[in-house]
């Protein structure tokens, strides 16, 4: 800290920001540090983030925060891997498990993937959660096996720790229950200080806007983006960042462990697997080729992927990551077989089944993805209080996408719920059946992507 400077305490640092006055870098690392000094108590961290929600942050003060949260751990390091280390990460949907086939294929294409992930917040699930439907998975890792598994297999999926981002981990449990999860400063300083400890070489960001995103319009996913690409740029990583819709489900599972064996019937190249899902994989696994310059084009990047699911190579490093991190081998073994009853047993489905049926014919034009994730959160599979254990056999499988056609008296989707859904939310057989729209002339199927900032 320069000597110049006044050191304010605490209750100062939040009246400044609470008056719309810039913090320096030294005010924000002072902050940050006295997070795990205990200079700093809950009920300045709730206060201080009212502020930065309410102020915003200037480019300078987003920057500081980012450094700050990222230094206030460990940083991972790498062994002489030149230009292969890259990750990606998403603000948060429905039905959205990209992360879970990308890193196995991404690895299949020699690069090395560190995925610090996170849990579900607010109606939007969790990488981390689906995960933990696989029994033995273990997120929380030391760095010593991260680096280990990042060498021998390629990719890994885990958590913050208290060694890695602890700040990250104690903001982002407090934005969490003070309504303060929505500011494009947080948000960029959370997700940014994850991705700098990881010392990459190519990142890939999914902002997503829509009914149930945090970013309503495309228009202030756009702001979030720019700031994202901007500050990333400053922090000197090479990022890309796509714009995609978040109103309508990705893919047909929603829910824990139907989310993974979504994953692994895509990984596995089954008939009938998700096409939106698989394209937007290939995309966005296809980009961080190219930024890596592992693939010349686009095209050649997104072909990259598709093989790694075709040939299998993609489900045999998901088949060594899931051991690295903690499952037993047979285990393992039975999920990436074809032996779909070996699969139901292990990543078990209630045994309490609904049926939404369409009351109309015509065209799916929109599936609601914002009752779809409530439902769902409200049945067990997400938390209401952070202490909530998920029930990972709650989720909802659609038979139906956008632009499909569908006949009156037609099932459209198939609720796996708790034996007592009614007690805890009433009116969950109501809002499946009203989330589905049809059209009577036909519909086009869905542009996921609204724009990309490379
Ligand atoms: N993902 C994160 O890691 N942090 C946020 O604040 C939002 C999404």
């Amino acid at each position: 800290m320069s000597t110049s400077e006044h050191v304010l305490s605490i209750p100062d640092l939040i009246a400044k920001k609470r008056d719309g006055l810039e913090l320096s870098p030294n005010e924000i690392q002072q902050f940050i540090t006295g997070l795990s000094n205990g200079d700093v108590q809950d009920c300045h961290v709730g206060a201080m983030l009212m502020a930065i929600y309410i102020q915003g942050m200037t480019e300078r003060e987003i920057c500081s925060m980012t450094m700050s949260m990222r230094d206030s751990g460990e940083r991972l390091s790498w062994p002489n891997y030149r230009g292969i280390v890259v990750d990606k990460h998403s603000t948060g949907g429905i039905g959205d498990k990209i992360s879970i086939p990308l890193a196995p294929a991404l690895a299949a294409c020699q690069m090395k993937v560190p995925m610090m992930s996170g849990r579900g917040l607010g109606i939007t699930g969790g990488t981390l959660d689906k995960l933990e439907s696989i029994p033995g998975y273990q997120t929380q890792l030391t760095d010593e096996q991260i680096v280990q598994l990042i060498t021998n297999v390629g990719c890994g999926i885990f958590s913050q720790s208290v060694k890695l981002n602890p700040a990250d981990r104690y903001l982002y449990s407090i934005r969490d229950v003070t309504a303060t999860v929505p500011s494009n400063a947080l948000i960029v300083s959370s997700i940014l200080s994850k991705k700098a400890i990881e010392d990459l070489d190519g990142l890939v960001l999914d902002i997503k806007y829509g009914s149930s995103a945090f970013m309503k319009t495309p228009e202030n996913a756009e702001v979030l983006a720019d700031w994202l690409f901007k500050v990333s740029e400053l922090l000197g990583m090479k990022t890309c960042c796509y714009i995609t819709e978040m109103n309508n489900p990705i893919g047909y599972c929603i829910g824990n462990a139907l989310e993974i064996q979504e994953s692994l019937d895509l990984m596995k190249y089954k008939q009938g697997h998700s096409a939106d899902l698989e394209d937007l994989i290939c995309e966005q696994g296809g980009r961080l080729l190219l930024l890596t310059k592992k693939a010349q084009t686009i095209e050649e990047g997104r072909e990259m992927i598709r093989d790694t699911f075709k040939n299998g190579s993609a489900l045999q490093k998901f088949h060594d990551m899931i051991i690295g991190q903690g499952v037993s081998p047979s285990i393992a073994a039975q999920l990436v077989s074809n032996d779909e009853n070996a699969v139901q047993s292990i990543l078990k489905l209630s045994d309490v089944t609904h049926q939404a049926i369409s009351t109309q014919k015509g065209y799916v034009q929109s599936i609601a993805s914002f009752n779809l994730g409530t439902i769902v959160q409200r049945l067990g599979g997400g938390r209401l209080k952070s202490t909530d254990k998920l029930d990972f056999s709650v989720g909802i499988r659609l038979l139906k996408h956008v632009g499909d056609s569908v006949q009156e008296n037609e099932p459209w989707a198939i609720l796996y719920a708790p034996h007592d859904a009614s007690k805890r939310y009433p009116s969950f057989l109501d809002d499946l059946n009203s989330s589905l729209v049809v059209s009577l002339t036909p519909v086009q199927p869905l542009q996921r992507i609204y724009k990309i900032l490379a």
